[in-house]
């Protein structure tokens, strides 16, 4: 392996702010998020398949008020946003180096407010589409994961996964205010016309509250 990875590994294994495997708390964060990492009952954001953390990190400190976990399987590309994190001081921010498959180990049922799919990839391939971050198996992980109200949002470049992850999405029961966009600089929401990028579209919904049938 090379000696900078080598390195980023070993810095890994110090880093408080990051859990995976071999830590103490990888099996025991499941349902105690707020006791054990935070320690305090904000409520939690993911961004899945974060990479090196930036969307993580840039939430986190708009919102102090909220604490945010970025999950990625690459401890090289994650060992960035832990850095960033200690060095910012940001409490609260925290990694989980896993595969997304095995959210479930890791979270409660409605543990979670919020998740973000930042730009996974797109997995054109029909054979990999169980891959996708919004193919239907791992759709139905994050609706059980949020909470009554919680909220899902997807930001990508692709329009192939764009219309795919729609189509998933409509075909879900369970959720309710389902949005989306073709092109976000150029929506309400977001007016940058000049930026010379591809077309970012987004679709984001609500975990339905059955009991308030929202
Ligand atoms: C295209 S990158 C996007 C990174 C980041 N969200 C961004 O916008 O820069 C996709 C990320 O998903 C991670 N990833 C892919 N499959 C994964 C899985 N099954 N579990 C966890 N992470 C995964 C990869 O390691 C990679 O960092």
């Amino acid at each position: 392996m090379a000696r900078r990875k080598l390195y980023k590994f070993s810095e890994n294994i110090s880093r408080t702010n990051l859990i995976q495997q071999g830590k103490e708390l990888y099996d025991q964060v499941k349902g105690n998020w707020g006791t054990l990492v935070f320690k305090n009952n904000q409520p939690i954001v993911l961004e899945l398949g974060c990479g090196r953390g930036e969307y993580t990190l840039g939430l986190a400190r708009l919102s102090p008020e909220q604490n945010f976990i970025g999950v990625d399987i690459k401890g090289e590309r994650i060992w960035y946003g832990c850095k960033i994190a200690d060095e910012e001081q940001l409490i609260n921010v925290g990694f989980l180096r896993t595969q997304i498959q095995s959210l479930g180990d890791h979270f409660e049922s409605s543990e979670v407010n919020e998740i973000w799919l930042t730009f996974p990839d797109p997995r054109p391939k029909k054979g990999d589409a169980k891959r996708r971050f919004t193919h239907p198996r791992f759709m139905e992980i994050y609706r059980r994961l949020l909470k009554a109200g919680g909220r899902l949002h997807l930001k990508t470049d692709n329009e192939d996964l764009f219309l795919y992850s729609l189509e998933v999405a409509k075909s879900m029961t369970g959720i309710c205010h389902l949005a989306f966009t073709h092109d976000v600089y150029n929506s309400n929401t977001c007016s940058a016309p000049n930026w010379k990028l591809p077309p970012v579209m987004k679709l984001c919904f609500l975990k339905k509250d059955s009991l308030l049938n929202t």
